[in-house]
């Protein structure tokens, strides 16, 4: 097909194409390993009876789907309470659930207490500070 436009200006418009798909790519990238940081301020959970806070610091090592998990094949960096409303701690997957459950029904998933377990191992001072009610890490 014979183009309108002179060669030399056909060349220069293929070239500005190429830059901008690779531009437009690599702003992409950048915008989402942006949307993709954990926040740096330790934060609130939102509904518990008193205050617990939650810091990603000691967390960096982890994967961040291993708790903002997978919902319908989506990820979700929603606070957990969009989710698990339910304050009776009895209701299924309830807040108090979610958090505090020794085993779940989903073997791949973990509460806050199955994965400190594992990580606190026979470990007794960890196991206060990390699976304990109070005087633990996360209760005082
Ligand atoms: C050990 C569990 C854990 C890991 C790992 C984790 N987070 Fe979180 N994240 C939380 C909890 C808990 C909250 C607070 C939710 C609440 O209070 O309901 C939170 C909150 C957030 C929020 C704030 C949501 C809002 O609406 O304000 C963002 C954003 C977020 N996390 C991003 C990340 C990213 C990105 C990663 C991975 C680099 C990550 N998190 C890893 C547990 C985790
Ligand atoms: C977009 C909604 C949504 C958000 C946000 C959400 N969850 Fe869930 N979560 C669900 C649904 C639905 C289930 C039950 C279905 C399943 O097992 O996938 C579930 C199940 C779980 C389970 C497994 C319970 C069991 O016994 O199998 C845990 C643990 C859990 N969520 C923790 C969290 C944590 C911690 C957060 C916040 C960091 C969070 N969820 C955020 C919707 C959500
Ligand atoms: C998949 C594993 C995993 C999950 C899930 C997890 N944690 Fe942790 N948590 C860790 C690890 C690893 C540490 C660091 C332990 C250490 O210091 O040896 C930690 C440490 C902590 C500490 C102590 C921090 C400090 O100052 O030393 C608190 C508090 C805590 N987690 C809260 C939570 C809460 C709340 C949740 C659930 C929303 C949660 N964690 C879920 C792995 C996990």
């Amino acid at each position: 097909m014979k183009s309108i436009a002179p060669y030399w200006l056909n060349n220069i418009l293929g070239k500005l194409l190429r830059i901008s798909a690779i531009l437009s790519i690599v702003l992409c990238c950048y915008s989402m390993a942006i949307a993709f940081e954990a926040p740096k301020a330790i934060l609130m959970m939102e509904l518990t009876k008193k205050p617990v806070a939650f810091d990603h610091v000691p967390h960096a090592e982890l994967e961040c789907v291993q708790c903002h998990h997978m919902v319908e094949g989506r990820q979700s960096f929603q606070m957990c309470s969009a989710c698990h409303q339910a304050k009776d701690k009895k209701a299924e997957n309830s807040y108090y659930k979610v958090i505090h459950n020794k085993k779940t029904a989903n073997p791949e998933m973990s509460t806050c207490i199955t994965c400190h377990k594992e990580i606190a191992g026979k470990d007794k001072k960890k196991r206060k500070a990390l699976t304990g009610c109070k005087k633990s890490k996360c209760h005082e």
